[in-house]
């Protein structure tokens, strides 16, 4: 089997039959990580160019473990340092580095569409969006959607919930897409300012409280309040925000008892979730971390020789 495109820009860009290969692909190599020797051949000769335009911590270092447990050469590269502060086009940027005949470029950058932009300029190599503005974050989406089938057993017919802002997180955008194409309900709940017009359109229902949807939950996304993109958003002081918004004991009263709760990170503890359900015994928060190399690995594998096939 192989994917059905090149490139991995979006959610739309795979089939169900795609995301069966990653997860398949992500359950055989998630063991390599608990190995004393933690290293396998298998990307032996391909090169991976990690590009983060944008901070990240849990991205990047996962997709460079990702590129080195299978062996790939793995280079990371970023604004600072280079000679985009002198003024270089991210396009010559990206011309330039594709020049060097990497196999894979992986690209965050706070750009909505960059990524796209990026793979209209490359040939031979694969581009992987590792998150672009307030547009998408596959490879988060795969990894919580394999978190999810790891821990419940299956996707088709559960209800995820996602929680906060979701007009600016390109995780729900990403997640609401791809646990709708694997069969899940999903449903949003969050501070009316920071619900996007048309989130039905997205396929998500919207919820008139956060304890609503968490009564309905068998997963629930918990979402970073995005300091950085909220100025001018309605939104009230972080306290009031923790209070009406957040995550914690008295909304989580009418949690189902087997229901789970995942966290992209980085957390702002005790503001959209309290720190005892983050570390709690619902919380799959290092599980997605854990399956992160996993499913990166299962994606650059993919990505890496699917660059061969189009050849
Ligand atoms: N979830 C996520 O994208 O985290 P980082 O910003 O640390 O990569």
């Amino acid at each position: 089997m192989t994917l059905s495109k090149r490139h991995l820009l979006s959610i739309a860009d795979l089939t169900p039959g795609d995301v069966a290969l990653i997860f398949q692909t992500a359950k055989s190599l998630k063991e390599i990580s608990r190995r004393p020797v933690k290293k396998v051949p298998t990307l032996r000769g391909k090169t991976v160019i990690n590009c983060f335009f944008e901070p990240s911590t849990r991205t990047r270092t996962s997709f460079e473990i990702a590129a080195k447990r299978l062996s790939a050469d793995a280079v990371n590269f970023g604004s600072t340092g280079s000679a985009l502060a002198k003024g270089e086009s991210l396009i010559d940027t990206i011309r330039t580095l594709n020049a060097m005949q990497p196999d894979a470029l992986v690209i965050r950058h706070r750009g909505s569409g960059v990524p796209a932009l990026c793979a209209a300029q490359v040939r031979d190599c694969a581009v992987i969006n590792a998150g672009d503005g307030q547009h998408e974050h596959p490879t988060q989406a795969l990894l919580d959607a394999f978190t999810v089938a790891q821990a419940k057993g299956r996707v088709r017919g559960l209800t995820v919930a996602f929680l906060g802002d979701i007009a600016h997180s390109r995780v729900a955008r990403s997640g609401i897409a791809l646990f709708r194409k694997l069969g899940a309900k999903v449903l949003v709940a969050g501070p009316r300012s920071l619900l996007p017009v048309a989130v039905e359109a997205l396929g998500a229902a919207a919820m008139p409280s956060i304890a609503e949807a968490v009564a309905l939950a068998d997963v629930l996304v918990v979402l970073r309040v995005q300091l950085e993109r909220l100025q001018g958003a309605g939104v009230p002081t972080l306290r009031e925000y923790a209070r009406h918004f957040g995550l914690n004991a008295v909304t989580m009263k009418q949690a189902k008892p087997d229901v789970v709760i995942m966290h992209p990170g980085p957390i702002n503890r005790g503001v959209e979730i309290d720190p005892e359900l983050a570390d709690g015994r619902y919380s799959l928060i290092l599980d997605q971390v854990e399956n992160g190399i996993a499913v990166r690995m299962a994606c650059l594998y993919l990505y890496c020789h699917e660059r061969l096939l189009h050849h």
